[in-house]
């Protein structure tokens, strides 16, 4: 524990450590996962991957809340065998009545977290009771030692059965006359002439060619790397499925699914991410936390966000449909990671349980007046303009200026502002970072509403964090959406105080307030950068005008 609290004072993130060792029957990995709460996303990281989780239990503790925690994130991740090594029995004089407490205590454990099968072993690490081969010392223990366990647990290797999943990692194209789709086969066997279905497309045609580093086969098995070609000119793109034909994955945009969240920026719901599952990758928001678990009692918790190591039950949304599976049914369909969109870290992970089935009921309805029609009818490009900046920044100023000309100028426009929306269709919102991510989010659509509606729309509100400006940016077609950083430094907005909302701030009776305890990410690329405080706020108005006409030239 001395390494890793030296590790957690330079910031560095504890890693597993993996361990190798083989015997005559088999290979192993040992995936060393450091155990305290403050881990649980390293934990997760090593059981990802693992067939088999040892549960360590001191025979004179017995079960421990870290015990339940360990075993409830082993259930989360799919782990099938759990071994509940009951070590140190030298120093409880290897005592069965002790040992078959701590059995009966896990075996309701087990039963409530759906862990299917445990083995229970006395053990003496120290002594090697157990171990390596049966003890002397515990004649009343019939079963296997522990290495003889793990040398003979079925872990369903080789197992072909299930219907066939590939997912696309890569479209081979290295002539006009071969184009092959890469993976490696996720479940069950494929045989040249098999028909299969190409998914979210649903496309269907047969399987030519099984080709290989070391020839073509007639048939591959789960878990080996092929290339296959198909008999018909269907359409495959990176991240696709091709499936037997039988029983096909489902396709869906909608989910529920466990989330662990692995960063230290909380999970704001509303916020795009990007998901990766297979080999696909989409933008993906978390719509609504349906409660936090905690990870040592399994109790259900309301949340609105999540932090670092915790665990959630959540809707979410992407913003197009996958190929999938629940997790419990295939784990490489069901199994995915979010990714942050400005740094790029996986932020978080999860799996799929089901799918939402309210999307799939609800079709876009074909409108014949579109937006170029209404445009077209008012005489003007449709435009969203959004400023953003500190609060006495002077964006309302400005944009109230900005829409006076255009209107002058015989232009149709519609002014969104921050303290008025928050009057009516955002009242229920308050200042915290989830608040102010579904405000955005709100007004963004909108907005988005009003410019298919063929006005011009100026949005002024504060939108402090890039990543909900850039998911307001992605809603509107190109060139369509301008963003006006309205810039005074903190100190000029902070003096000119017009609301007298700073002075409160300051003085600690307003929390979370922009510039002060709540962060301002200022924009990195905006259309049009206006600095408040070297410059009239007219001529910065009619700068925002003369640029917003040039782009609907
Ligand atoms: S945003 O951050 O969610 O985009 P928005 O523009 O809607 O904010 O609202 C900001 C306005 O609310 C400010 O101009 C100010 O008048 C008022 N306000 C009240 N409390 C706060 C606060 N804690 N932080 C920022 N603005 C606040």
């Amino acid at each position: 524990m001395d390494g890793l609290a030296a590790e957690r004072e330079q910031g560095i993130t504890i890693d597993v450590a993996y361990r190798y060792f083989s015997t005559d029957r088999r290979k192993f990995i040992v995936a060393d996962c450091p155990g305290h709460e403050q881990y649980t996303r390293n934990m997760a990281t090593g059981a990802s991957t693992a067939d088999l989780a040892v549960v360590l239990v001191d025979a004179r503790k017995g079960l421990l809340t870290q015990t339940r925690r360990h075993s409830y994130i082993v259930s989360l991740l799919g782990i099938r065998n759990v071994l509940l090594a009951v070590n140190k029995m030298d120093l409880v004089d290897y005592d069965q009545a002790v040992f078959d407490d701590i059995v009966e205590g896990y075996r309701e454990l087990a039963a409530q977290l759906g862990i299917a099968n445990v083995q229970y072993i006395p053990l003496s690490a120290l002594k090697g009771d157990n171990m390596m081969s049966p003890s002397q010392a515990m004649p009343w223990y019939q079963g296997p030692s522990l290495l003889e366990h793990l040398e003979t647990v079925d872990i369903g290797e080789g197992r072909t059965d299930g219907v066939m999943r590939l997912p696309v990692q890569w479209v081979c194209r290295p002539n006009q006359n071969f184009r092959g789709f890469a993976g490696t086969l996720a479940a069950g066997s494929v045989a040249t002439g098999d028909e299969v279905v190409v998914l979210p497309s649903g496309r269907r045609s047969k399987v030519a060619r099984i080709v290989t580093a070391d020839g073509d086969l007639d048939r591959a098995y789960r878990g080996q790397p092929v290339t296959l070609t198909l008999a018909d000119e269907v359409d495959v793109s990176r991240g696709d499925v091709i499936a037997g034909t039988e029983n096909p994955p489902q396709v869906a945009d909608q989910f529920a699914a466990h989330l662990l969240w692995m960063s230290d920026t909380p999970l704001l719901p509303g916020r795009p991410y990007w998901l990766k599952i297979g080999a696909r990758t989409v933008s993906a928001q978390i719509t609504e936390i349906k409660h936090k678990i905690d990870v040592n009692t399994q109790a259900h918790l309301a949340a609105k966000h999540l932090d670092l190591n915790e665990v959630a039950y959540c809707n979410l949304s992407l913003d197009q449909p996958i190929a999938f599976e629940s997790y419990a049914e295939n784990h490489s369909l069901g199994a995915f990671i979010l990714i942050d969109r400005q740094s790029n870290g996986t932020v978080g992970a999860g799996t799929l349980d089901f799918a939402l089935r309210r999307a799939a009921n609800i079709h876009w309805q074909h409108i014949e007046v579109d937006k170029q029609a209404r445009a077209r009818l008012k005489g003007q490009s449709p435009r969203c303009l959004w400023f953003t900046g500190l609060s006495g920044a002077g964006k309302s100023t400005i944009a109230n200026l900005v829409e006076k000309r255009l209107h002058a100028l015989g232009h149709h426009t519609y002014l969104l502002d921050g303290d008025n929306v928050r009057h009516g269709l955002n009242k229920d919102l308050g200042f915290t970072d989830e608040d102010r991510v579904e405000n955005i989010r709100r007004v963004a659509e909108v907005a988005r509403l009003m410019t298919d509606a063929g006005l011009v729309v100026l949005v002024s509100f504060i939108s402090p964090f890039q990543a909900e400006r850039r998911m307001a940016r992605e809603m509107f077609a190109e060139g369509e959406f301008l963003e006006v950083f309205v810039d005074a430094p903190l100190a000029v907005a902070e003096q000119r105080d017009v609301k007298g909302l700073y002075a409160k701030a300051r003085a600690g009776k307003i929390k979370n307030f922009t510039g002060i305890d709540s962060p301002y990410e200022a924009p990195l690329a905006p259309e049009i950068h206006l600095r408040t405080d070297q410059a009239e706020a007219g001529e910065l108005a009619a700068a925002v005008v003369d640029r917003l006409l040039e782009s609907m030239d």
